[in-house]
């Protein structure tokens, strides 16, 4: 089956299951993010994702693995994605966009991305979310096969990135640049980032925002600083120190994320 019909047909199901017919936006919860789902709004359905055609329970600690469907305060449908796939778990890339392709092909104009991920600038506290102004992709891939030559300028919509300034005027922007993982990065790749414009390190957001753009759909990220970055800080990384960030960080980020994600579907 192709990319697009597997898509078309998760959308099916989700509808079949959740008698929602139409999704208005998408909101992928990274490391870090998982209880905002109880503050954006009535969910109306929650389903293990592995249940959907083309998803698989997520195989990282601090994913739900399930896919719920929110009614907002605005009456809007929003399917929040707990079950992220990364590009280090091997599935492909298509198994990595598929959340964003399903989003859209339900319907949905906009999709929220985020993220837990390292951060480059000194200042930058474990706990702090940055909203994501561009990229920089370093897998060497693409969700898009063929000639389709897709503009990413203003991939990262200013004007979403504006309405979540206004909510929360603190929020800095940084560049991101994914990184296929596993591994945290070296040093020495961290100083890499930095000398080509990059603040922020991770292993996912890049490739679904372009598959996202591809499909025409209007994108916001935000990463979840867990740790100053390799190099960065002077300790070693530790998976659980970033899982720790995030819940840390939850009982602010979830308030936070369901402000933006309202005014995003006010009418
Ligand atoms: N690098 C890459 N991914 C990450 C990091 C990091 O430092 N922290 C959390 N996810």
């Amino acid at each position: 089956m192709s990319p697009l019909s597997l898509a078309r047909a998760a959308a099916d199901e989700l509808a079949a299951r959740t008698g929602i017919t139409r999704l208005d936006i998408a909101v992928t919860l990274g490391s870090g993010w998982k209880s905002a789902i109880d503050h954006l709004g009535r969910p109306v359905a929650a389903i293990p994702a592995a249940e959907i055609p083309g998803f698989a329970a997520s195989g990282v600690a601090g994913h739900s693995g399930l896919l719920t469907v929110v009614e907002l305060a605005s009456g809007e449908h929003a399917l929040v994605i707990g079950a992220r796939t990364h590009l280090y778990e091997g599935r492909g890339v298509d198994a990595v966009v598929h959340g964003v392709r399903t989003a859209a092909a339900a319907g949905a104009h906009t999709v929220v991305l985020t993220n837990g991920a390292g951060g480059l600038q000194p200042h930058w506290k474990p706990g702090q979310p940055v909203l994501i102004r561009d990229h920089i992709n370093l897998t060497a891939t693409s969700p898009i096969t063929g000639a389709e030559f897709v503009d990413l300028t203003d991939l990262y919509t200013p004007r979403l990135r504006e309405i979540a300034k206004d909510v929360a005027p603190d929020l800095e922007e940084g560049v991101y640049a994914q990184f296929p993982g596993p591994h945290y990065e070296t040093p020495a790749e961290v100083a890499m980032v930095g000398r080509i414009g990059g603040t922020i390190v991770g292993m996912s957001t890049a490739l679904e925002a372009i598959a996202a753009r591809q499909a025409g759909l209007e994108v916001l990220g935000i990463s979840l600083i867990t740790n100053l970055a390799a190099g960065v800080q002077d300790q070693p990384l530790d998976h659980s120190e970033v899982l720790e960030a995030g819940r840390l960080a939850e009982p602010y980020l979830g308030p936070l994320l369901a402000r933006i994600v309202s005014r995003l579907t006010e009418k």
